[in-house]
């Protein structure tokens, strides 16, 4: 049966809208609710069981608005949560690392594949798995860039200091002479050029936002849950904090779509066992 409610995607702040440029480009017709974590960005750097937590508000936030299904938009989260996202909620749940794994593998041809992430993607292994899963001889390069989110957040895109800290991070896996590199963080493809004039035009780079929105689309197709109401979609944005920023900002990867943006007190809605119950 077609599913009008909207999809759920949450990131720990504003990054995660690269996906959802992805999504309403595939697919204009679904509506969307959106909840960015600003008041606790960055998730990079902490514990997996407390962006666990987070991301199981997260998630339970979206549930309250009735959400057809749960797009896990960071890749921090996705490391750290989609497994128990995916256990505990009665909807499907796509996460980033999945769909970037699969077109990295897509286009590897000497199965040597690096992936940058932030310090808790990286260390959780999660590409690294997955990748491996679906072949085996891969050998896979990892490497954290956590100076990467906050030089992104500066808008130092082509910044002197920038090509440093890249040159420094993106020297072992030149040398390690892989031929697809992952942009494993939300933030990563706003430094896609200067990423890519350093590894040279023989590296690939696999950017998750527009693989994840076809996972989603697919998951769309095979459970027969697209929108079909010919009224346009509108569409819901919230965060936990900074609402006006987070509008301003997120207007240069969405466009005008972002108008409103509603403050929500993610901890105060907490863990909420019913939401996570199949219905
Ligand atoms: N959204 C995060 C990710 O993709 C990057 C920002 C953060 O550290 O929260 O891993």
């Amino acid at each position: 049966m077609p599913d009008n409610r909207p999809i759920g995607v949450f990131d720990s702040g504003i990054g995660g809208l690269t996906v959802v440029r992805e999504l309403m480009s595939l697919m204009p017709n679904e509506a969307i609710v959106y909840f960015g974590d600003t008041a606790r960005v960055p998730y990079g750097p902490k514990s997996p069981a407390t962006v666990s937590r987070y991301s199981q508000e997260a998630a339970s936030f979206l549930m309250s608005r009735d959400v057809k299904m749960v797009v896990i938009a960071c890749n921090t989260a996705t490391a750290h949560a989609a497994e128990r996202l995916a256990e505990l909620l009665p909807v499907p749940v796509v996460g980033v690392i999945e769909p970037g794994a699969r077109a990295a593998v897509k286009a590897t041809t000497s199965a040597r594949v690096g992936v940058i992430g932030t310090s808790g993607t990286i260390g959780s292994g999660a590409y690294d798995l997955a990748v491996r899963r679906r072949l085996p001889d891969a050998r896979v390069y990892a490497q954290p860039c956590p100076l990467f989110v906050p030089i992104v957040e500066e808008g130092w895109f082509s910044h002197g200091a920038a090509r440093l800290v890249a040159q420094d991070y993106l020297e072992p896996l030149l040398e390690m002479d892989v031929d697809v590199l992952i942009l494993g963080c939300t933030h990563y493809p706003l430094l896609r050029e200067l990423i890519a004039e350093i590894m040279g035009p023989d590296v690939a780079l696999v950017d998750s936002a527009a693989e994840t929105a076809r996972e989603v689309s697919d998951v769309l197709e095979k459970y027969d849950l697209r929108r079909t109401d010919p009224k346009p979609p509108s569409h819901t944005f919230a965060a936990s904090d900074a609402p006006l920023r987070f509008r301003d900002i997120g207007r240069s990867f969405v466009g005008d779509v972002l108008s409103v943006v509603e403050l929500v007190d993610v901890e105060a809605i907490g863990h909420r066992p019913e939401v996570f119950s199949a219905p």
